[in-house]
C-alpha cells in the first residue's frame, strides 16, 4: 500500500485521539453499524480530500466498515493531524497522503495520488479534488458516480461550475443540510476559531476589541463566542440584511477600514477574497493579530502586506510578525490559513458527528440515486437531515413534544381563524 505521511511512529497517539473523538460521535457510529451489517459500499472506491483529523478518521473508518476502499488526502496544507494520519495507515490500512505544513506542490501531488486510486465517489472539503479531476484528468471523470462537498466555499465553487455546465457528475452539498451549517459552521467554527487564536497566541480575549468579518453562519458563531469571552465585538459585512442582523444582535457594525483602527484582533470568515486589503493595512492598529477561518487563504491580502513590509519574522509557532515600513507591527496567524484547524484541532467531535453523519448518508444516497440525479449540486433530502437531528437529540438524552392529530389538522387547514 502506498502512502505519504509524516511519521508512522506517531500512530499510537493518533489511535488514542481517534478513539477519544469516537465517544462523541454516536450518530455516525449508529450509521456505521448499519453500513457494517449491509456492506453497502462493496466494490466502491472513495477518494476523500478532507481535513485529516480524528473526526475525519472516524468517518473514513465508518466507510471502510461498509466495505469501501478509501484513499485520503488533506483539504488544506496546514490542517493535517500527523498522528491521526499515521494511525489510519497503520491500524486501518487507509492510504493517506497528507503531511501538516506540506507546500502547494506536495498538496496537489497528494490530491493526484488519491485520484490515482480511481475513485467512483469523490468527497471534498473545498472542491479541490473534484476541480483537479475535472480540469487535469478529464478522462477519469466517467468513472465517478457522484461526489459530496463539505463546506460553503466548495458549494459556491461547484454551483459556479454547474452554471457553466462544467460539472460532469452530481454532487451533494452536505454543507447545506440544516444539521450541518446550523451547528458545524456556527457553534463549531465559533468555538474552534477562538481555540486556534488562543492556542497560537495565549492572548487574553476579555476586554479586547475583536473584529469579525462576515456575519454568515460562521461569523455569527464567532461573534457570539468572542462576546461570551468578554471581547468588545465589531462586525463588518457587505450584505445590508446581515449587517442589520448583527446590529440588532447588539454588535457594532462598521467598515473594515474603520474597524481596523481599533482592532486588537481581526478574524475573517467570509469565503471572499482580500477582505483585509491594502487599505485596511494602512489604517490597522499597531499590534493587531490578524487571522482567517474562512476556507481559503485569500481573505487576508498577504501579497499586498508583503509589499509594505520592512521585515518579517516568526515569533512563535504559527505566529509571524510583519514589521511595516511605517513602523507598525502586525501579527498574522497560520499564514492566513484556517486558524481553527492550523492552530487547534478544528471543530469538536460532537458537532462533526452531525456533519459526518450527513457525509456518510450522502455517499449512500449517491450510490442509490446517481442515475436519476442531474450533473448539478443537490441537497440531501430533508427526511435524512431530520433523521440525523432525531438521532442526535436521542444521543443527547433530549426529548421533545410531537404534534397531536388535532395540531396536525389545525396547522394544515385554513378554516379555523379568529374565534
Ligand atoms: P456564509 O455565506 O453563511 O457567510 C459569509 C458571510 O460573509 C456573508 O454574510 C457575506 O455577506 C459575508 N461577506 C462576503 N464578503 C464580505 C466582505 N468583503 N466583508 C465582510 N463580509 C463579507 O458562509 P459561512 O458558512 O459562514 O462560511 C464562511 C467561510 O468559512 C467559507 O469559506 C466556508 O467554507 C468556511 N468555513 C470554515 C470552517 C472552518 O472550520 N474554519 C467551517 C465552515 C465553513
Ligand atoms: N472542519 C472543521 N473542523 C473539522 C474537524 N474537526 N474535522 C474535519 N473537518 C473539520
Amino acid at each position: 500500500m502506498q502512502y505519504d505521511i509524516k511519521n508512522i511512529k506517531l500512530a499510537e497517539e493518533g489511535l488514542r485521539k481517534i478513539n477519544w473523538a469516537k465517544k462523541d460521535m454516536p450518530v455516525l457510529q449508529g450509521i456505521a453499524e448499519n453500513f457494517k451489517k449491509k456492506k453497502i459500499f462493496k466494490k466502491v472506491t472513495i477518494g476523500a480530500c478532507l481535513h485529516v483529523t480524528a473526526e475525519t478518521a472516524n468517518l473514513i473508518i465508518a466507510l471502510k466498515e461498509g466495505g469501501a476502499n478509501v484513499a485520503l488526502c488533506a483539504s488544506n496544507p496546514f490542517s493535517t493531524q500527523d498522528d491521526v494520519a499515521a494511525a489510519l495507515v497503520k491500524y486501518y490500512k487507509v492510504p493517506v497522503f497528507a503531511i501538516k505544513g506540506e507546500n502547494t506542490k506536495k498538496y496537489f501531488s497528494h490530491i493526484n495520488a488519491v485520484l490515482d486510486a480511481k475513485p467512483n465517489i469523490t468527497m471534498d472539503d473545498g472542491a479541490d479534488l473534484l476541480s483537479v479531476l475535472h480540469s487535469e484528468r478529464p478522462k477519469q471523470v466517467g468513472n465517478v458516480k457522484g461526489g459530496t462537498e463539505e463546506t460553503t466555499t466548495g458549494v459556491t465553487r461547484l454551483r459556479a461550475m454547474a452554471k457553466e455546465k462544467a460539472l460532469h457528475y452530481p454532487v451533494i452539498a452536505v454543507n447545506d443540510s440544516m444539521t450541518k451549517h446550523f451547528f458545524d459552521n456556527r457553534y463549531g467554527t465559533g468555538q474552534s476559531t477562538l481555540d486556534g487564536i488562543i492556542r497560537a497566541t495565549n492572548k487574553l480575549i476579555a476586554g479586547s476589541v475583536f473584529v469579525v468579518a462576515g456575519y454568515g453562519w460562521c461569523g455569527k458563531g464567532l461573534a457570539m463566542r468572542a462576546r461570551g469571552m468578554g471581547a468588545n465585538v465589531i462586525v463588518t459585512e457587505i450584505d445590508p440584511v446581515k449587517a442589520i442582523e448583527a446590529s440588532m444582535d447588539g454588535f457594532r457594525v462598521m467598515k473594515m477600514t474603520d474597524a481596523a483602527r481599533e482592532a486588537d484582533f481581526i478574524c475573517t470568515v467570509t469565503g471572499n477574497t482580500s477582505v483585509v486589503s491594502i487599505d485596511v493595512f494602512k489604517t490597522i492598529k499597531d499590534g493587531c493579530i490578524v487571522s482567517n477561518s474562512g476556507h481559503f487563504d485569500v481573505e487576508i491580502d498577504l501579497p499586498a502586506l508583503a509589499k509594505i513590509t520592512k521585515q518579517k519574522k516568526v515569533l512563535r509557532n504559527m505566529v509571524e510578525e510583519y514589521e511595516l515600513k511605517n513602523g507598525k507591527k502586525i501579527f498574522v496567524l497560520a499564514e492566513g490559513r484556517l486558524v481553527n484547524l492550523s492552530c487547534a484541532e478544528g471543530h469538536p467531535s460532537s458537532v462533526m458527528d452531525m456533519s459526518f453523519a450527513n457525509q456518510a448518508l450522502a455517499v449512500e444516497y449517491i450510490l442509490k440515486n446517481y442515475k436519476n440525479l442531474s450533473c448539478e449540486v443537490h441537497i440531501l433530502p430533508e427526511v435524512l437531515d431530520r433523521k440525523i437531528a432525531v438521532l442526535k437529540l436521542k444521543s443527547l438524552g433530549i426529548r421533545i413534544d410531537t404534534l397531536t392529530k388535532r395540531q396536525e389538522k389545525y396547522l394544515s387547514g385554513w378554516r379555523e381563524g379568529t374565534i
